[in-house]
């Protein structure tokens, strides 16, 4: 089919290389003329594992191409997919100004009937307004459906999520559009779920708010573990076996971040409250992520007790795992906080150093995570990298001045850093 994705970002980008690597064949839009040159010419705005690959291989075939005209897209295209960004304002709610705005391109560049679908975050009753504002500037007086589709990929592993997607979810006003939007889906072998408009755009709200409520809830247990001697680990194997809990987000540590979780929480509880429902629930669960880290930092104070001039070094910046992402990451928000107290940090993350340097200044960014702890006071890990469980531990001990560890993300075993010679705090255990 002939698809064009609005905006390539980490949604839009996978999206439209996902789609051509099944067949279609993709255009994708934005309207940062460098973005695009930096596709043409072959390089990656952001790291995704396995991405650049796929682009390339597409790109070579002939399947996907890339414009920073939304009429071309929209001329060339039978389904027009929105994947711009959705922006939290100071209150809570979404700014919506560059869903408006597309849709307003979309409208004044369609000549003919165009299926046009929502995949970026938004709050309900948002594809009721696309579909307004399509009809409204629409001169051709040519028919549109307006389709929710959120997204579920994870960043750092949304290749794999895209290819094998637990479900697709596909909001419709009517029947017309689902044949086609089936045919779109049909090669991920996926369950397909057609409902109404409404229901697909809570379906997102209501998923990406119950996981970050999952993770609330065991870094809460992780209080009560510290508290009585337990072991938050064993507690979330134990939990997770039950196959109705599942032990997937059962991860405690120093917090959730990223683009989405805080942002789409913030905006269920605005719009519920605009709906006329005080969302306490979702409320709590950002109380208890803010104060887990708060927990984290002071359990820091507490062990070093003074941090002005002690050298700190911090494994980790991206706000989770396999991805350059710096938005919102519980990481640069510690590191932020460390140097408020005083400290001075040597920093390392695998992939988000170039990006983290933009919003983190005056530390020592160090290329070997082996290096970091030269030097150091105590060792701090922020990020879940995978690859941190390598870490050189005796060579860190040696190079420590104190060997002392605050590991956020329950990297290590307890028992092991101890009989290395550590004095190792991590989370709930
Ligand atoms: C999240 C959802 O998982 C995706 O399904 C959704 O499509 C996406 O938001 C979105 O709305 O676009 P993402 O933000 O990329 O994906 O990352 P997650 O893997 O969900 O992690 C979010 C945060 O939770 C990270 O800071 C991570 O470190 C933290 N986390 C995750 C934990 O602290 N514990 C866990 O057990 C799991």
């Amino acid at each position: 089919m002939k698809l064009t994705i609005i905006g390539t970002g980490y949604v839009g980008l996978v999206t439209g290389t996902c789609f051509a690597e099944v067949g279609h064949q993709v255009i994708c839009v934005d309207n940062n003329e460098e973005k695009i040159k930096t596709l043409k010419a072959g390089h990656m705005p952001i790291y995704e594992p396995g991405l650049e690959e796929l682009v390339k291989k597409n790109v070579a075939a002939g399947r996907l191409s890339f414009t920073s005209s939304t009429k071309e897209g929209v001329e060339k295209s039978d389904v027009i997919f929105i994947a711009v960004p959705t922006p939290p304002q100071p209150d809570g709610s979404v700014d919506l100004s560059f869903m408006e705005g597309v849709s307003r391109e979309i409208a004044q560049a369609m000549t003919s009937y165009k299926i046009v679908v929502d995949k970026s975050t938004v709050p309900v009753n948002t594809g009721k307004k696309v579909a307004e504002t399509i009809k409204r500037y629409c001169k051709a007086k040519v028919d549109v459906d307006v389709i929710s589709n959120p997204e579920f990929l994870r960043e750092g592993f949304a290749v794999d999520d895209f290819m094998k997607p637990d479900r697709v979810v596909i909001g419709v006003a009517s029947q017309r559009p689902v044949a086609a939007m089936k045919e779109v889906y049909a090669p991920y072998n996926a369950p397909i779920i057609v409902t109404d408009i409404n229901s697909a755009e809570l379906i997102k709200h209501a998923a990406n708010s119950f996981l970050a409520l999952k993770i609330s809830y065991i870094n809460a247990v992780s209080v009560i573990c510290e508290a009585s001697g337990a072991n938050v680990m064993e507690v979330a194997n134990g939990m997770g076996m039950d196959r109705r809990i599942g032990r997937q987000f059962l991860d405690a540590s120093l917090g959730f971040g990223g683009s989405c979780f805080p942002k789409d929480l913030s905006a269920f509880i605005n719009i519920s409250e605009q709906l006329g429902y005080n969302f306490g629930l979702l409320k709590e669960v950002q109380r208890i992520n803010a104060e887990q880290m708060d927990r984290f930092v002071k359990k820091i104070l507490e062990t070093m007790w003074v941090l002005k001039n002690k050298k700190l070094g911090v494994l980790g910046l991206a706000f989770k795992q396999n991805t350059d992402d710096v938005r919102m990451s519980p990481a640069i928000d510690l590191c932020l906080r460390l140097q408020k107290e005083g400290a001075i940090l040597r920093v390392h993350d695998p992939k988000a150093m170039e990006k983290a340097k933009a919003v983190l200044q005056n530390v020592t960014y160090v290329e070997d995570m082996n290096a970091v702890a030269e030097g150091c006071d105590a060792l701090i890990v922020a990020t879940e990298w995978p690859v941190f469980k390598k870490l050189d531990v005796e060579r860190a001990r040696k190079a420590m001045t104190h060997p002392i560890m605050f590991d956020g993300r329950n990297m290590f075993d307890v028992d092991e850093m101890e009989k290395i010679g550590f004095i190792y705090k991590s989370i709930g255990r």
